[in-house]
């Protein structure tokens, strides 16, 4: 037996949605837009540690207004997804590896770490509860996001000793909604995502604030994602505001940077290991934008794509900064690119055979 089990207690939402306008979201649900009818919350106290899991209607927090995470964003989150298979059963693709990183997470924002099974088991409960809102139609999941806030009233800056878990699920289609048509990405060099001894690695709020004006600079220029890179030099590449970036060598090796303020992609480890078992090379190391662009000229660079869960695989088309091109808006999808996409979602969507024990039935 589990000494960190809990149970979870469940009250069914008085108010869920009609069969009619469920289905008219899940038709074209977008990105993060609409929510399921529950939620999943448990409860931490430095006394009494987690306690009082529960699944219950979908609705606003009531915090106060002391509360740290409004005043130092002491909280951190993740993001994964449900997939329903042509039998109907629902899935979810490696969540111990979101349990792990959210308390990697957790730690690094002095938060108390929620253990692995009831992180899974908190999203087990509330999709069995909303798994009518797991859509079927190709490329469509439930989108799950687990956070953590810090909700002690108390205005002292230290770690607060009361904290809340809750995950909330969103019907999703895809992220870009030109779909996996390729993007093009902006070149951020007046300002870094997160610094060195900082909490780029970590999935907190803070490191999205941060990205947030020069995602709106690639707005203003056209592009879809805003590329970062390294704030001491400005010289190697990091991420994108919410994805991790491949490059692909002519001879079918990946290349990817290796930094410790980046976020470690689930999807970028699967899709590396989805190369090393074609017998592909794969390079985790610090790769430079001079290399990216040399490689382009050159042709020894083919192809480049973005990925995490929201983005799937899309592959880029071009990066461009201030007087900065590489590639050109009208750079088609990459084959190996689009083929790893194909393979990864094939088996995300259990069309071919899960070689690694990645999907856990929920
Ligand atoms: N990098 C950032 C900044 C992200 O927000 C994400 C998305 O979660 C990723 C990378 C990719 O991570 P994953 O593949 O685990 O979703
Ligand atoms: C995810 O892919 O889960 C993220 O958190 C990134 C964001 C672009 C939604």
């Amino acid at each position: 037996t589990d000494p960190f089990a809990l149970d979870f207690s469940t009250t069914p939402s008085p108010e869920r949605r009609a069969a009619a306008e469920r289905e008219e979201i899940l038709a074209d649900p977008g990105f993060g837009k609409h929510f399921t009818d529950h939620m999943a919350t448990v409860e931490w106290t430095i006394d009494d540690g987690w306690h009082d899991a529960s699944v219950h209607p979908y609705g606003p927090l009531s915090l106060d207004p002391s509360a740290s995470v409004l005043h130092y964003a002491q909280e951190i989150f993740e993001g994964m997804k449900a997939y329903r298979h042509a039998d109907g059963s629902i899935w979810s693709f490696r969540p111990d590896a979101n349990a792990r990183r959210f308390a990697r997470s957790a730690r690094r924002l002095a938060l108390p770490e929620l253990p692995e099974s009831v992180f899974v088991e908190s999203i087990r409960q509330l999709v069995t509860a909303d798994q009518d809102w797991v859509p079927s139609a190709p490329e469509t999941s439930l989108y799950l996001r687990p956070f953590m806030i810090a909700t002690e009233a108390f205005l002292g800056v230290r770690a607060a000793h009361a904290v809340q878990y809750h995950c909330i699920a969103s019907p999703a289609g895809a992220y870009f909604t030109s779909g996996p048509e390729p993007v093009s990405i902006w070149l951020s060099t007046q300002y870094a995502r997160a610094a060195r001894g900082g909490t780029g690695a970590a999935k907190t709020g803070g490191n999205y604030a941060a990205s947030l004006l020069p995602q709106q600079e690639a707005y203003e220029h056209g592009c879809q994602q805003v590329m970062f890179l390294d704030s001491e030099k400005g010289e190697y590449l990091e991420e994108l505001g919410g994805m991790n970036v491949v490059l692909v060598r002519s001879d079918g090796t990946l290349v990817t940077p290796d930094s410790d303020s980046i976020l470690e992609g689930i999807t970028r480890d699967s899709i590396l290991q989805l190369a090393l078992d074609r017998g592909l090379r794969v390079e985790r190391r610090a790769v430079s934008l001079a290399e990216w662009r040399d490689g382009v000229a050159d042709g020894t660079i083919t192809e480049a794509f973005a990925c995490g869960t929201a983005a799937v695989v899309t592959p880029i088309a071009e990066l461009r900064g201030d007087g900065f091109t590489i590639g050109s808006p009208t750079t088609g999808a990459g084959e190996l690119t689009m083929s790893l996409r194909e393979e990864l979602t094939d088996i995300q969507y259990g069309r071919r055979p899960d070689p690694h024990g990645w999907m856990v039935r929920l």
